[in-house]
């Protein structure tokens, strides 16, 4: 695993952009796996500046992304759809029929896990795929204890991903309970993955996640395994990683 130490959440943001576009400038019709929540804003707010700008074209880009809520319509302003697009692909020249995200409408779970299987093979794989880490470990909504051999699957949300995520919605009533989520084989099979994390309260499981052992009960940590992972990290969040780094 590669480590990239920002200054703060700006400097990650701006650092993890450039990953980004590389991959964009290097391959134009490129497939970008995506993921929402609040540690990848800034990156997508540093893509919408360099796209205003003229310096990148996402017109040939696919996006596939990591999870959705089960149960949720698009138009609903908490669905990850509405998310992506308010926060990146309103403001970008992406051809909206070319991103993907689950199906969150579709309640026939083992359809809406097969169809969104298919989407991702029929692209040919994931070339960049960009991952949040939970506080527990989670990346995608695989929370602890999810076997690695899944693909995308409907999960149970644990009562502290229910509690971290009440902060996006009225209250914690509204949050979904279930999710449709990449699996850790699909994520895993990504040919780059870049990690995003910033601020004190996820240094202990950065350094849990990338430094601890691989198990399942830590979902990231399998990411020790892939042979092309990129963790942009400000110094909040590698403050128990001294001498690691
Ligand atoms: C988002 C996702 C989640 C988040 C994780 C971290 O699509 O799948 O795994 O990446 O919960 O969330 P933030 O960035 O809000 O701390």
């Amino acid at each position: 695993m590669n480590f990239i130490k920002a200054k703060d959440y700006d400097d990650m943001s701006r650092k993890a952009a450039n990953i980004i576009s590389a991959q964009i400038i290097m391959k134009p019709a490129c497939v970008l796996g995506m993921a929402t929540g609040s540690t990848p804003v800034g990156a997508y707010r540093q893509l919408v500046d360099w796209y205003r700008k003229g310096d990148l074209d996402f017109s040939k880009v696919s996006t596939v992304n990591l999870d959705e809520y089960r149960g949720i319509s698009r138009e609903d302003p908490q669905s990850y759809y509405y998310f992506m697009n308010e926060n990146l692909f309103d403001h970008i020249n992406i051809d909206k029929a070319n991103t993907y995200l689950p199906d969150g409408t579709q309640m026939d779970s083992q359809k809406a896990c097969d169809d969104y299987n298919a989407v991702i093979q029929s692209m040919g794989g994931v070339d960049l795929q960009l991952l949040g880490l939970g506080h527990n470990g989670h990346i995608g909504f695989n929370e602890p204890g999810i076997a690695f051999e899944k693909q995308t699957h409907c999960v149970n949300l644990t009562e502290r991903t229910i509690k971290a995520n009440m902060r996006f919605f009225l209250s914690e009533e509204d949050v979904p309970r279930q999710a449709y989520t990449m699996g850790i084989k699909t994520i895993m099979s990504a040919r780059k993955i870049l990690v995003v994390v910033s601020g004190e309260e996820k240094a202990p499981i950065v350094r849990e996640a990338f430094f601890g052992p691989i198990t399942p009960s830590v979902p990231a940590s399998v990411l020790q395994l892939h042979n092309d992972v990129v963790v942009v990290a400000d110094e909040a969040a590698l403050s128990e990683c001294t001498g690691l780094v």
